[in-house]
């Protein structure tokens, strides 16, 4: 097969191929091209199946030589492509990182350890589209995998810790600015043990409300500070990052959109905080029946290879569940869980991923894998 890379120098593409490299999935095609907005004929990634130049991202032509196309160019560019491909008559395989044809009809969300059934009979019935999920709804189904493949779960609250990474590259720098702007507004306090808390606190409020804090990208301070809001409102008070939760998860999974029967109903708020690119979610699981914590963690540690029970004790949970320790790794680690208050069904957990791999770059390499048998 043709492979057709797209968007792979940005933030999420420059993961995804080099995570490809890693795992040598290039080999597997016999020839790979990469496209290029805005250089085509420019040289391209050296591979031995590649070919030396880059080709013209916005060319149907160029585009339509490929058998499977794997784009991290982000939403717009999908709306502009994709339908002139599919007018033109392209029956190749669009695998795609952006969020515009998740929903579609004929598109499966694809999380392959979760999913692996609903993407196997898409392809047996000629499904060509193949996009991944939000960040937010992979690493969650990813960690709570062996109690939903088991029909346990009733519905989950998941309130969100989401990094900077998930609003990307230009935000992950702005909260370094602004982690760096907070303390320069402080140093010469911070060097002297006997200065005021309170002074040094009164400056750090002054550096919010100056007008040169570095806000553009985020519009409001995060460092210190976190946003109680990500990507638009919706006119039912819902943000969309909140929407997807529901809708995406129960597509993952090929069940009917919440809360028709046999959905799973998932809610929460969403909230940014000031990690770089692990998300965290806490999680209050209303399981369909009193299971035993024991049996709740070994359902969870047997589903897939990434997710890791973390034992509900301290000085392990802030080692391990922790995106400072999550950060650039496959794992997926669960934790915190524990029965509630509420009842003998109810149980809390807390779960860390990172935003770039499971969240973004994996399901798009292994859904290439998949293609190639
Ligand atoms: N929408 C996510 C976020 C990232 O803002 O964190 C992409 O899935």
């Amino acid at each position: 097969m043709i492979l057709g890379m797209v968007g792979w120098r940005g933030m999420v593409g420059s993961v995804l191929t080099s995570r490809m490299q890693q795992e040598n999935d290039f080999a597997l095609a016999d020839k790979v091209l990469f496209y290029s907005t805005s250089n085509p004929g420019g040289p391209a990634p050296a591979l031995p199946n590649g070919e030396p130049r880059l080709l013209g991202a916005n060319s149907v032509e160029d585009l339509a030589r490929c058998d499977a196309i794997i784009t991290c160019q982000g939403g717009d560019y999908t709306k502009a492509l994709h339908p002139k491909l599919r007018d033109a008559g392209w029956k190749g395989y669009w695998i795609d990182a952006a969020s515009a044809l998740r929903m579609d009809d004929n598109a499966v969300i694809i999380l392959d350890p979760v999913n692996d059934a609903v993407i196997r009979r898409a392809l047996s019935e000629g499904g060509l589209d193949y996009i991944g999920g939000n960040c937010t709804v992979s690493l969650m189904l990813m960690a709570m995998d062996g109690l939903i493949r088991e029909d346990l779960v009733e519905w989950v609250s998941s309130m969100t810790y989401q990094a900077a990474s998930g609003a990307g590259a230009k935000n992950m720098r702005e909260l370094l600015l602004q982690m760096g702007a907070l303390y320069g507004s402080v140093k010469d306090l911070l060097a002297d043990p006997k200065s005021s808390i309170l002074e040094i606190d009164r400056r750090v409020s002054a550096e919010f409300r100056s007008p040169d804090f570095p806000k553009e990208a985020f519009g409001e301070p995060l460092a210190g500070s976190v946003l109680p809001w990500i990507d638009k409102e919706l006119p039912n008070g819902m943000s969309r990052e909140e929407w997807k939760g529901g809708a995406e998860a129960n597509k993952i999974l090929g069940r009917p959109y919440q809360p028709a029967p046999g959905s799973i109903i998932i809610e929460g708020l969403c909230v940014r905080i000031s990690s770089m690119r692990c998300h965290s979610q806490a999680l209050t699981v209303k399981l369909k029946k009193d299971l035993p914590v024991e049996e709740i963690e070994a359902k969870l540690a047997a589903a897939n290879p990434w997710v890791k029970v973390i034992p509900n004790h301290k000085e392990v949970s802030l080692k391990e569940l922790s995106p400072a320790y999550v950060a650039g790794t496959l794992s997926v680690p669960i934790g915190r869980i524990r029965k509630l208050a509420m009842g003998p069904e109810y149980i809390s957990a807390f779960t860390v991923g990172d935003q770039l791999l499971w969240g973004a770059a994996e399901p798009l390499r292994r859904m290439w894998r998949i293609l190639c048998g």
